[in-house]
């Protein structure tokens, strides 16, 4: 008999329904995959069933991402890098296993340039306070666009306020595309860096990621990629894109909450200074200094998020079970049935008609404000976002206070839309007559 407690706990977790089988051959069917998704079948709203249409803000979790969160606490929950007992070593193991995943993923050189953070928010406040402030001065400029998330706008306003240096935008052009000849007008000497959304939240235009970093690269700038709205949906090589730093969300992409990445080339972290100070990003500590653990551990300080970690791994594998190709292909044709059905619907404007575009399809109903919109349909079990999006500038550039959004995933059916379309034109009537 074993009386290894480690084995025990093990023996007591829950058999981990592991969505590892091949899907079936064939053209992709969505619906082959939506009993990895439990919460895709809870009614809502007095028994509706559930048209979840807001994967850009989190998209929802397969059955074996929750399984491996379960796993991990009751199997080999211990913190990491730290003590040299069994279940530290499991812990420790599947962490480092979860580091090595997204490194593949990301098609990334070397593992030490994976660093766990919260989300993106946070990978882009690390590059913000542990290099900009450091290397930007008075004189200098960021290059940013006018379709950014706030996440890759305010960090650059502090450091713009605290350093001296200048914001520069790129135009957001009516399609919602960027203004390419205003980008190449706008690089000078003077530009450090270029920070951009790969993917909008809002227009769901997909930017040109190698033309920008090329041209950024032509004047001496450091590139970082917000790619929070493209890891989940399309193939990323950090090799291939030559950026510096490219930071994305676990959550959008299948994972859990509170996890992300920031990716950054190994001799571009090396020169910076850590971002957070503490336990684990140290090497030795007097009372007087410190010097610094080895990367990624420099940036990490306390105790990581270690089951986010391992979700997100799981997520990854999940995502490469469907095949990075299939999600992209599967969504572009989605996003193109929901603005052709929307475009249908009389008073209905769609925000972003760029030709490469992701599955985010903001829009506004005349006479609807989107706030009113959102919980009418909401009342029929449909989930979308209104708002500004996080983006109040790129609102002001459209003219509207606020979008409508319908965000798409892998895993939604064109009969979402069809019952969206219909609610749309329901709630359009209820506005006009007030019934
Ligand atoms: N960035 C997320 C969204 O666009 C929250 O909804």
């Amino acid at each position: 008999m074993n009386n290894d407690p480690a084995s025990k706990a093990a023996a007591l977790a829950p058999p981990c329904v592991a969505a590892t089988a091949p899907l079936p051959e064939g053209p992709f069917d969505p619906r082959a995959i939506r009993k990895d998704f439990p919460i895709l079948n809870v009614t809502v709203r007095d028994g509706k069933s559930l048209a979840y249409l807001d994967n850009a803000a989190t998209t929802q979790k397969p059955a074996s991402i929750v399984c491996a969160l379960c796993d991990y606490y009751q199997a080999c929950n211990a913190n990491v890098h730290r003590s040299l007992h069994y279940l530290a070593e499991q812990a420790t193991e599947r962490f480092e296993g979860a580091r090595e995943k997204v490194r593949a993923f990301l098609h990334a050189p070397d593992v030490r340039g994976i660093v766990f953070t919260r989300g993106t928010t946070e990978g882009i406040n690390l590059v913000a306070g542990a290099w900009a402030r450091r290397n930007l001065k008075a004189g200098d400029e960021i290059l940013l666009t006018e379709m950014e998330h706030h996440s890759n706008l305010v960090p650059w306003q502090l450091v713009a306020r605290d350093t001296g240096a200048k914001l520069k935008f790129i135009p957001v052009l009516d399609d919602g595309t960027l203004d390419m000849a205003a980008f190449e007008r706008r690089l000078s000497k003077k530009t450090r860096l270029l920070a951009f959304v790969h993917i909008s939240n809002v227009l769901g235009t997909v930017n040109p990621a190698r033309r920008l970093i090329e041209g950024a690269r032509s004047v001496g700038a450091r590139v970082l990629v917000d790619a929070a709205q493209s890891a989940p949906n399309r193939k990323l090589d950090v090799q291939a894109l030559d950026c510096d730093w490219l930071a994305f969300s676990g959550h959008k992409m299948m994972g859990p909450t509170g996890i992300g990445v920031l990716y950054g080339k190994v001799e571009v972290l090396e020169a910076m200074d850590p971002f957070l100070g503490g336990g684990e990003m140290i090497n030795r500590v007097t009372l007087e200094e410190s010097t610094w653990a080895d990367l990624p551990q420099k940036f990490e300080a306390g105790t990581p998020h270690v089951s986010g970690a391992i979700g997100l791994g799981a997520a990854v594998d999940y995502l490469h079970r469907l095949g990075l190709d299939t999600i992209q292909r599967y969504e572009e044709q989605l996003a193109a049935y929901t603005i052709r059905r929307l475009s249908g619907i009389p008073g209905v404007r769609i925000f972003g008609r760029a030709p490469e575009r992701s599955g985010a399809v903001s829009f506004e109903v005349e006479g609807v404000h989107p706030h009113d919109l959102a919980q009418y349909v909401d009342r029929d079990g449909i989930a979308i976002r209104a708002g500004h999006m996080c983006a109040q500038p790129l609102m002001r550039r459209l003219g509207v206070p606020a979008v409508s959004r319908a965000s798409v995933y892998v895993y939604n059916l064109e009969e979402e839309i069809d019952r969206l379309v219909e609610s749309i034109l329901k709630a359009k009537e209820f506005f006009r007559h007030g019934t």
